[in-house]
């Protein structure tokens, strides 16, 4: 299969990225950071890097176009940014970027290749979303809406691709153990049961992906958890998540 990663470059990304290539898939990355791409490629020469920020939908068809030579069986869009900050604290740039990169990169991603996957009449597109965006309360996080509002795209965009035979997967973790994940937390967060690997993660996404699922909500405690406390009245949901919000801090 040609593979294309946006936001392949470190996490969960990259984890899909290696796997994949370790089964003999063609893979290709993208990021921002050139020395973190040209890490990568001096450690795993078969996959392609390029530099493109998911900002700037040209610049992701033309690296998407290069690739793949009008053939590609799988975009997965992991590019995403998420701090430690609640709203309140976000700056206004930090707040504009994460509506940038979580939301306008995912509409980029499936702008960049509808019109391939059109003219192919086939394909498959995944998207990262988070188990933060399953949970709507007042002073849910500038990061939780991006994440529900890219759950309600992939199903828009699910229910005209549908027609082309192209398959979209929404992908809804919870706690993965990824480097920015343990840079944000003062806890070794690997030993909480509801956190993942990253090769856990793996293979429930891949899997996910060819059994050619809707959407996959992971791990089935945090799964649970979720599906109950949405259940709460709303001012206790609230109360719940903001003293949660302090997880992992002093
Ligand atoms: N880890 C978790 O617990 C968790 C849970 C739920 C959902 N998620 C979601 O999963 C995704 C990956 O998270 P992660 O933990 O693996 O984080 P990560 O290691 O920081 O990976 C984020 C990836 O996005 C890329 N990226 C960021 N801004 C970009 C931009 N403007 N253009 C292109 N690429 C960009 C980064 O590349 P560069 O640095 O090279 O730009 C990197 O490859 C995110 O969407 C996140 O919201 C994570």
């Amino acid at each position: 299969m040609k593979i294309f990663i946006v936001g392949g470059s470190s996490g969960i990304g990259l984890s899909l990225a290696k796997r994949y290539a370790s089964l003999g898939n063609e893979v290709a990355i993208c990021g921002t950071n050139e020395e973190k791409l040209k890490e990568i490629k001096k450690n795993d020469s078969s996959i392609k890097i390029y530099k493109v920020d998911v900002r700037n939908k040209d610049e992701l068809k033309s690296a998407i176009d290069d690739f793949s030579q009008g053939n590609l069986d799988l975009v997965i869009n992991s590019a995403g940014i998420y701090t430690n900050n609640r709203t309140i604290k976000l700056s206004d740039k930090e707040a504009f970027a994460m509506i940038d990169i979580n939301l306008t990169g995912v509409l980029n991603t499936f702008e960049a290749v509808r019109d391939m996957m059109f003219k192919n009449n086939r394909g498959h597109i995944a998207i990262i979303s988070s188990i933060a965006g399953l949970l709507d309360y007042p002073k849910a996080s500038v990061y939780a809406r991006t994440k529900m509002t890219i759950m309600g795209v992939g199903e828009t965009y699910r229910a005209f691709f549908r027609d082309y035979n192209i398959n979209i997967t929404t992908i809804v973790p919870g706690y993965i153990a990824t480097d920015k994940l343990k840079s944000l937390s003062k806890e070794d967060i690997t030993k909480k049961s509801t956190v993942l690997s990253e090769e856990e993660s793996t293979n429930i996404i891949i899997k996910a992906i060819e059994e050619k699922k809707k959407k996959i909500i992971y791990p089935l405690s945090m799964k649970i958890l979720i599906f109950i406390i949405t259940k709460l009245p709303k001012k206790l949901l609230t109360y719940i998540m903001i003293k949660q919000a302090n997880w992992g801090k002093k």
